[in-house]
C-alpha cells in the first residue's frame, strides 16, 4: 500500500514537471511581436539565468520606451538580458543600450578575474544578433561607470554584483540619472537578500513608483515623481499592499518548493530501494 502510494506521488511529480515544460512552451508563443520563432529559441540559448517570463517583461518595457531612450543594463554576463533588450530597442528609432559589466563573474558566488571571463562571449552574441551597433558595452564597475555617464536614463536593470551592500551601493549611484517615468526593474529580487531589500525600501515602501509588479524574480515599477501629498499617499498605500501581495506569494512559493522537495527525496529513496 505505501508502495502504491509513493508510486502515485511520483506520477504526480512526472506529471508537474510535464505541465512546467508545457507552460514555458506557451510562454514561448507569448512573445507575439517576435514572430521569427527560431531567433526566440536562439537567444534562449545563450547561457543566464533570465527566465522567460522575464524576458518577456524586459522585451515588452525596452519596446514601450519612446524615441531616443537611453536603456541602462548593470550586469551583462553573456549577455542574454542584453539582446532580449537590445532587440526590442532596434524597434525605437535613435535609441541606445548601455550594458556595464566587469566581465569578471559574480563576486557573490566566489567567482575572481582569475576564473572567469565572459568579455569575449558577449561580444560574440552582440555580433551574433547584429547588436553592435545599437549596444554600447563598458566594460567597468557598474560604481565606477557612472562617473562618465552623461545621460538621463528611460529604463533600468539593474542585474550585477547581488550582495546587500553592492545591490544599495547600485542604487545610490544609478538613481540620481533616472528620468522622471523611467523604468527600473530589479532582478533576483524575490530571491536572493540583497535585491530584495533595496527593492522593497525604495519601490514597495515608496511613493514614488507606480505601476509596481513582480515577475519570477524579478520587482519592477516606473518612477512617478508628479502630484500632491494625497497622490502620493494614494501611491504609497497601494504599494505597501502589493509588498504584502508579493512578500505572502514568496513565502507560500517557498512552502510549496519544499514540498517538491520533498517529494523529489522521496522519489529517489524509493528509486534506490526499487533498484
Ligand atoms: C547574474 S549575472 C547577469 C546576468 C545577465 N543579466 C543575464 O541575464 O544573462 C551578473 C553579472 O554582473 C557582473 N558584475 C558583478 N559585479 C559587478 C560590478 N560591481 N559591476 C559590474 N558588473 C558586475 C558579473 O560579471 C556578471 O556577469
Amino acid at each position: 500500500m505505501r508502495k502504491e502510494q509513493r508510486l502515485k506521488n511520483s506520477i504526480v511529480f512526472l506529471t508537474g514537471r510535464k505541465i512546467k515544460e508545457q507552460k514555458k512552451r506557451m510562454k514561448l508563443l507569448k512573445f507575439k511581436k517576435i514572430k521569427n520563432r527560431q531567433l526566440l529559441q536562439s537567444i534562449n540559448r545563450i547561457p543566464g539565468w533570465l527566465e522567460i517570463k522575464e524576458a518577456l517583461i524586459l522585451y515588452n518595457l525596452a519596446r514601450a520606451l519612446s524615441r531616443g531612450a537611453v536603456a541602462v543594463e548593470i550586469g551583462s554576463y553573456q549577455g542574454k538580458s542584453t539582446v532580449w533588450l537590445g532587440k526590442a530597442l532596434k524597434k525605437v528609432d535613435f535609441a541606445r543600450l548601455y550594458s556595464i559589466d566587469h566581465h569578471c563573474g559574480s563576486p557573490e558566488k566566489g567567482e575572481s578575474p582569475r576564473t572567469v571571463n565572459t568579455w569575449q562571449k558577449f561580444n560574440q552574441n552582440l555580433r551574433k544578433f547584429h547588436l553592435t551597433d545599437l549596444v554600447v558595452p563598458i566594460r567597468k564597475k557598474s560604481t565606477d561607470a557612472v562617473i562618465d555617464f552623461k545621460f538621463n536614463i528611460d529604463l533600468l536593470f539593474i542585474d550585477g554584483d547581488h550582495r546587500p551592500k553592492a545591490v544599495a551601493k547600485d542604487w545610490q549611484t544609478w538613481k540620481g540619472k533616472l528620468k522622471n517615468g523611467a523604468w527600473v526593474i530589479f532582478h533576483d529580487a524575490t530571491v536572493l537578500p540583497g535585491p530584495w531589500k533595496v527593492a522593497r525600501d525604495n519601490i514597495l515602501f515608496s511613493s514614488s513608483f507606480d505601476k509596481v509588479k513582480m515577475t519570477g524574480s524579478m520587482i519592477y515599477g516606473r518612477q512617478c515623481l508628479a502630484g500632491g501629498y494625497l497622490e502620493k499617499g494614494l501611491r504609497r498605500l497601494t504599494n505597501y499592499f502589493k509588498y504584502l501581495f508579493i512578500i505572502s506569494y514568496v513565502k507560500m512559493r517557498r512552502i510549496i518548493w519544499v514540498r517538491n522537495l520533498k517529494s523529489l527525496v522521496l522519489n529517489f529513496f524509493y528509486d534506490c530501494k526499487k533498484r
